[in-house]
């Protein structure tokens, strides 16, 4: 999660153009960007995916918010099948907080995403969705759902510039799973080659 600009897609994109170099087949649902302007986002990080397209590695979705009662359909109804029949190894869904926006009340959004979650976990494959942070939290995506449902979140933050300087890039690991990770924070940089976390520097 992370505020707009902080890499969300990129990240997203980066973490299926990875799985495709596996041999892993993955799919990318996008509700905010088109087809086009996401093939062109990769073209500028040099990532050709539309050879990855063609050849059934990467399935590339765009679903139309305003559409919203059969989108959420779709995705309950379709996707589970359509994960294992394509043997997704990554799925990511960018963004979960445009796809919650599609629900009236917080009830039916806690149900509709911990099923969505629990859906998704049950064909294997790992998912990745970004989330928008709340303006007054930056520690909390938007709806403050999908930190607790995910077994791992990552929190990508572009802190005030000082003196006059250049924003800093940080990122951070709130939550793992399972894993004894690391809970330092991180510089990183969004390069012609997508994001680099600068593991051995310190955030001064
Ligand atoms: N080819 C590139 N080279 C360097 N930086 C880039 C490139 N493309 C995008 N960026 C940086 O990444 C930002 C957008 O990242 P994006 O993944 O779309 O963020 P988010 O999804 O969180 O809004 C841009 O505003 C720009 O600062
Ligand atoms: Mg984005």
């Amino acid at each position: 999660m992370g505020s707009f600009g902080t890499g969300k897609t990129t990240f997203a994109l980066q973490f299926m153009v990875e799985g495709i170099k596996n041999n892993e087949p993955c799919i990318f649902i996008s509700l905010e960007e088109d087809k086009e302007s996401i093939t062109k986002n990769a073209a500028a990080f040099g990532w050709d995916i539309a050879k990855a397209i063609d050849s059934k590695k990467l399935g590339l979705f765009k679903l139309e918010p305003s559409d919203a009662k059969t989108t959420v359909t779709r995705i309950k109804s379709d996707l589970p099948k359509f994960i294992k029949s394509f043997g997704a190894k990554r799925v990511a869904l960018d963004s979960v907080s445009l796809l919650n926006m599609m629900f009236d009340d917080d009830t039916e959004r806690r149900t509709n995403l911990f099923n969505l979650c629990q859906l998704l976990r049950s064909t294997g494959a790992t998912t990745l969705l970004t989330a928008e942070v709340k303006d007054e939290n930056p520690r909390s995506s938007r709806d403050g759902l999908a930190e607790y449902t995910a077994d791992g979140v990552v929190l990508l933050q572009s802190d005030e510039a000082r003196d006059g300087g250049e924003v800093q890039l940080t990122v951070r690991i709130l939550k793992m799973r399972r894993t004894g990770h690391s809970r330092r924070v991180k510089p990183y940089s969004i390069t012609d080659k997508g994001i680099v976390v600068h593991a051995g520097a310190d955030v001064f």
